[in-house]
């Protein structure tokens, strides 16, 4: 930008019925943190089974879809907008791999390596590209259309 500052980028966080059960949510707000995010929203809801289908509309042919769907409407989920530079990436990074028993292994310092189970029961979300970061936020936070978000990437 001309004025040097750095040009942010928002993602969409999400913790998963198993994360806000297990109490993980003070720790892995204290990565993010830490990690130099800016928490700009926040909201605690409990998705209906249309909202998770929706939410995961692009997995509904996996045979594991039926048990997602289960598992992500067992109990309240907190969603959040992350904001930093090169937020979508990084975030991406410090949650580790989707199967948190590998994320063990692999990314012992990971965010699903904390607090994971497995491949499904994985405790976080995030998103994995600028358009899904788009719609996930707008899928959460009715308000932020996508006018509301290019506006504020632009500024
Ligand atoms: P995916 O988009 O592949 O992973 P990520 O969450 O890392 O972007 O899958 C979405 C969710 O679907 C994943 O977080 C948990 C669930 N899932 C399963 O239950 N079993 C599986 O084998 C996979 C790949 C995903
Ligand atoms: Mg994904």
């Amino acid at each position: 930008l001309s004025n040097g500052s750095v040009e942010k980028e928002k993602t969409l966080a999400m913790i998963k019925p198993d994360g806000l059960s297990g109490n993980y949510t003070d720790e892995i707000k204290k990565v993010i943190l830490e990690s130099g995010f800016s928490i700009l929203r926040e909201r605690v809801v409990r998705l209906d089974e249309d909202g998770a289908k929706t939410f995961y509309a692009e997995h509904s042919s996996r045979s594991f879809f039926s048990s997602l769907i289960k598992y992500m409407t067992s109990g309240p989920v907190l969603a959040m907008v992350l904001e930093k530079e090169n937020a979508i990436t990084d975030w991406r990074a410090l949650i580790g791999p989707t199967d948190a028993k590998k994320a063990k292994i692999s990314h012992p310092h990971s965010i699903r390596a904390m607090c994971g189970l497995d491949s499904e029961k994985n405790c976080v979300h995030g998103s994995d590209s600028p358009e899904s970061a788009q719609r996930e936020m707008s899928f959460f936070f009715q308000e932020m259309s996508s006018d509301e978000v290019t506006r504020h990437d632009e500024l």
